[in-house]
C-alpha cells in the first residue's frame, strides 16, 4: 500500500460541541499523522469551490450556510492508504448508516449538521488540498512511530 495524503475537515458543529480535542484524538491515535493543520472561518467562494460538484443538489444552499456558519477545522492527514482509511473511520455519510465505532456513528444523529469531511478519492484529495493549503504550510515531519503504528 502506499503512502497518501487526504483531507479533512472538522466542521463548525463539532467546534460548537467542544468535539474538537475528542475527534482529534481519534484521528491521532489510528495513526494518521497530522501535516497540516489550519481553524478557519471558510470564505463563501472557497465553500462553493470545495463543494461544486453538489450544486445542482437540493441541499447544497444548507450546506454552503452550514460549513460558513462558523469556524471550521481543516487538515491534511498522511499515512498509508490514508484516503479509504480516514473515511472508514468516519463511517458512512448518512448518518443513520454511519455503524457505531466510527466518527459518525458514535457523535452525530443528523446528515444535514454533518460533522466532519473527509475526501472521497485521490483526485479530491489533491484539489481539496489545494484549495486550504499552500505547499509552505504542510509539513512532512519524521515520525518516529512509524514502526509501531
Ligand atoms: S450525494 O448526493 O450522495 O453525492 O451526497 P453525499 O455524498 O451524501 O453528501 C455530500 C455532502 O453533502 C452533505 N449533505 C447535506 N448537507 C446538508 N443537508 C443535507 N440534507 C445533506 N445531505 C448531504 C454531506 O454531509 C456531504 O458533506 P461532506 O462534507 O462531503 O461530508
Amino acid at each position: 500500500m502506499s503512502i497518501e495524503r487526504t483531507f479533512a475537515m472538522l466542521k463548525p458543529g463539532i467546534v460548537q460541541r467542544r468535539l474538537v480535542g475528542e475527534v482529534l484524538s481519534r484521528i491521532e491515535k489510528k495513526g494518521f499523522r497530522i501535516v497540516a493543520l489550519k481553524f478557519l472561518m471558510i470564505p463563501t467562494e472557497l465553500a462553493e469551490s470545495h463543494y461544486g460538484e453538489h450544486r445542482a443538489k437540493a441541499f447544497y444552499p444548507d450546506l454552503i450556510r452550514y460549513i460558513t456558519s462558523g469556524p471550521v477545522v481543516a487538515m491534511v492527514l498522511q499515512g498509508e492508504a490514508a484516503i479509504p482509511a480516514l473515511r472508514r473511520l468516519c463511517g458512512a455519510t448518512k448518518v443513520e448508516d454511519a455503524l457505531p465505532g466510527t466518527i459518525r456513528g458514535d457523535l452525530a444523529m443528523h446528515t444535514d449538521m454533518n460533522i466532519i469531511h473527509a475526501s472521497d478519492s485521490e483526485a479530491s484529495a489533491g484539489r481539496e488540498i489545494g484549495l486550504f493549503f499552500g505547499p509552505g504550510e504542510i509539513y512532512d515531519w519524521k515520525d518516529g512511530n512509524d514502526a509501531w503504528i
